[in-house]
């Protein structure tokens, strides 16, 4: 059993969860089956990545009740906007085939836009509407946390950031930390690089008897961070769960800490995500 954490609205939230990108309906469909089989409760999707329509169908063939499952998608940025929000979430959640949302995220603020604080608004509307269980933000900066929480008076729950050994998010951590906000880890294995050959990392997995992937995933958990690795293969989603059985010490943190080389993806400030 994955533990939880409680999220500052009240609601619970696994902490370890199944990335879904770049999965299309077929392969996320299969993927999202195995996972919940094999005791994932946490899934990610996004309006961004085309595989919604998939990810809920592989819910409903699972068999685990609704309520266990803690469904996360996200919106796109050309659909930031008020009534472009509520629509946006709405054709979602069609394609999810699902009654409830219970995290919906802003995917990347997009500053040049500038239309992240009123999408939030609506998302809120959504959330009295009883479609959203939790609002939050990806992708978000100090700066656009503080114009959301000042201009609705609500602090998101969650926020889904780069996070991973060679970029360890020290600053935004603790701002989300500060604000009550948890913070999520996407490319939690540094999807594509080769973090887990890093020496730091295979000396730390063979002490331990673990895989590489566990000890990062393991090192986030630790961070307070809620990893959501991404994986179509049923052996490796097992493993990626199985980091509940094994801790990091004080030096092993420091160690995977001193691994920081820079980020993978964009910069929250400049990245266009439309
Ligand atoms: N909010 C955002 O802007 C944003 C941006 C990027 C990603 N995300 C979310 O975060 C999720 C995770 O990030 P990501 O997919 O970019 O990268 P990731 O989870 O760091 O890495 C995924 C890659 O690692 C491989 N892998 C998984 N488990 C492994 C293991 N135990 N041993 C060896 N290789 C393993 C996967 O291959 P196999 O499938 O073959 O196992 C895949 O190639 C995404 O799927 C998405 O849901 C969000």
């Amino acid at each position: 059993m994955v533990p939880m954490v409680r999220l500052n609205d009240g609601h619970e939230m696994p902490t370890v969860g199944l990335g879904t990108y770049p999965m299309g309906d077929v392969e996320a469909s299969h993927a999202v089956l195995t996972a919940l089989q094999n005791g994932y409760r946490l899934i990610d999707t996004a309006t961004r990545y085309g595989n919604e329509t998939g990810v809920g169908q592989a819910i409903r063939e699972s068999g685990v009740p609704r309520e266990e499952i803690f469904l996360t998608t996200k919106l796109p940025g050309a659909d930031q906007g008020y009534e472009s929000t509520v629509e946006s979430f709405e054709a979602a959640r069609q394609r999810l085939d699902v009654e409830y949302v219970d995290l919906y995220l802003i995917h990347w603020p997009l500053p040049r836009v500038d239309h992240y604080v009123e999408s939030f608004e609506a998302m809120l509307r959504l959330q009295e509407d009883g479609l959203i269980r939790s609002v939050g933000v990806s992708n978000f900066a100090a700066e656009h946390l503080r114009r959301v929480i000042d201009g609705t008076g609500v602090v998101p729950v969650v926020n889904q950031i780069e996070l991973h050994p060679a970029f360890n998010q020290a600053m935004m951590r603790e701002v989300n930390a500060d604000l009550g906000i948890v913070t999520q880890a996407w490319s939690p294995l540094g999807r594509g690089t080769d973090l887990l050959d890093h020496p730091t990392v295979t000396a730390i997995a063979d002490a331990h008897g673990v895989t590489a992937a566990q000890v990062i995933l393991r090192w986030e958990v630790q961070l307070g961070a809620v990893p959501i690795p991404k994986s179509g293969d049923a052996d490796r989603q097992a493993a990626n769960l199985d980091i509940f059985g094994f801790s990091l010490t004080d030096e092993e943190m420091t160690a995977v800490m001193a691994m920081e080389s820079g980020r993978i993806g964009g910069d929250p400030d400049s990245h266009e995500e439309f």
